[in-house]
């Protein structure tokens, strides 16, 4: 306790109106330890002073070194490199390598790197028959979340979170069977044999094959300038710092889990149609809207809060999702091959409108990275409810980034946070 006129600059003065005593917190690289607020006591029995943050949305769980946003200028940089130029030159393994040992790799890194990561792509032939086990109806993310928590089951090395070469290992296998499930997942849907990787082909050229290619004795040519966009695509959704999937990865992993059981958390928490599930959430509602001269009917609705308007919005960009930017420009090169999307129309015109409203301009509602993914996906050949699925596949370097991070940091907790109690008093039968 110190008086506020002899606090250290790099401090921050409370005066608690309720007792008068006043409190000095040290102030570091902009945060406040929460911890220290529970000196704030109005008496002995006092448990102290909680911070109420529902969603978390002033709260920094962690101190990390991998990505950088600020939203209110629209900048994305995964560890000091902006997303633009990223997207323009560097390819997504190059991507995955930065994110989770920290450098792009050298030409020699790179070859181990993919070396690595393409011989452990293929599946155990369990793994097979536990998804064969799916209903032919089953989502293709709900086969991805049920495939990564049995995977953990198929490496119980796994559990040695605290030693490197394990973590190193579980790292490959991950990022390299993900597309694998991914194709897998699809193939289940719609009635058809599975096919093994092909290693000599590139990661994303890998994933079109295995997933589109009709049967293992018929021969399939990637178009390669398709493979190119989905690869950009899947740069443009490795990371982004916490959201609520790395929150669940993080969250799963302060309790030393295993990194299987923490990515299908990860991956359960990215299904839901506010996070990864709302690219599926825009072509959909895209269809439902049905044409350009309905679209004044829809922000009529989202207006009076009858729905919200999917693929708009973000938690922490108030200003246009620089990934949405990249997006929209390669949704053009995509539908130059395909042919154009019909929904295309219809999301321009939606955007046209949002962005001269006051409605959407007062609450800083731009389209974000789910906004045009969907109708890439969808012009790709993908059905909608692999949308998710493929937001997941790349997103999974993120989460092992972060995973990585967390175990590693020597100030991380098991996550528990704290409740306002507004129940019953004591009472008794
Ligand atoms: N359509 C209409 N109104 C919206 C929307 C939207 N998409 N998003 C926010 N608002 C309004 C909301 O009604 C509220 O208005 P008011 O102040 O009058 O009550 C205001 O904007 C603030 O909304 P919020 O719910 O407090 O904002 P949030 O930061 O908690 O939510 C969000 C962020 C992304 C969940 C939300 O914008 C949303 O639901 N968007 C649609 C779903 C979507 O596209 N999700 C993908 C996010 S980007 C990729 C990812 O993270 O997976």
């Amino acid at each position: 306790m110190s008086s506020v006129k002899n606090m250290p600059s790099d401090s921050l003065g409370i005066q608690d109106a309720r007792t008068g005593k006043n409190y000095s917190f040290p102030v570091e690289q902009g945060h406040l330890r929460a911890v220290d607020l529970e000196q704030v006591k109005t008496s002995d029995t006092d448990p102290g002073l909680v911070s109420y943050d529902p969603g978390l949305i002033n709260t920094a769980i962690c101190k990390s070194r991998i990505t950088y946003i600020d939203g209110e200028r629209g900048i994305l940089r995964y560890r000091g490199y902006p997303i633009e130029e990223i997207a323009e030159k560097k390819s997504y393994l190059e991507v995955a390598h930065l994110l989770v040992k920290g450098e792009f790799p050298s030409p020699s890194e790179m070859s181990d790197w993919e070396h690595n990561i393409t011989y452990h792509t293929l599946l155990h032939e369990n793994l097979k028959v536990f998804m064969g086990g799916f209903r032919y109806d089953a989502h293709p993310m709900g086969i991805l979340v049920g495939t990564l928590g049995a995977l953990s089951t198929f490496y119980p090395d796994a559990k040695n979170v605290r030693d490197e070469e394990s973590r190193r290992l579980q790292i490959y296998r991950l990022i390299a069977k993900i597309p694998t499930i991914a194709a897998f997942a699809y193939r289940h849907s719609q009635g058809r044999d599975y096919i093994d990787p092909s290693n000599d082909l590139s990661y994303a050229e890998n994933f079109l094959s295995i997933t589109f290619r009709p049967s293992v004795s018929t021969r399939y040519e990637v178009n390669p300038e398709l493979a190119k966009a989905l690869d950009v695509l899947f740069v443009l959704h490795a990371d982004h710092e916490q959201n609520c999937s790395t929150n669940a990865m993080r969250a799963v992993a302060s309790s030393l889990a295993d990194p299987y059981s923490c990515a299908a958390a990860a991956a359960a928490a990215l299904y839901g149609p506010l996070h990864g599930g709302a690219n599926e959430a825009v072509v959909q509602m895209l269809r439902e809207i049905g044409s350009v001269d309905k679209v004044p009917d829809i922000i009529r609705d989202v207006k009076a809060g009858k729905r919200r308007l999917m693929g708009f919005g973000h938690r922490v960009y108030h200003n246009y999702d620089p990934r949405a930017k990249i997006i929209k420009k390669m949704a053009g090169k995509v539908f130059e091959i395909r042919g154009t999307n019909p929904l295309l129309d219809i999301a321009l015109e939606l955007e046209r409108i949002a962005l001269s409203d006051e409605y959407f301009i007062s609450r800083h509602l731009y389209p974000n990275v789910d906004f045009y993914s969907g109708l890439i996906y969808q012009s790709m050949g993908f059905p909608t409810d692999m949308f998710p699925v493929l937001f997941a596949i790349p997103r999974m370097s993120g989460w092992l980034a972060q995973w990585q991070e967390g175990v590693m940091d020597p100030e991380q907790k098991i996550v528990r946070p704290k409740q306002i109690y507004l129940g019953p008093a004591e009472r008794h039968l």
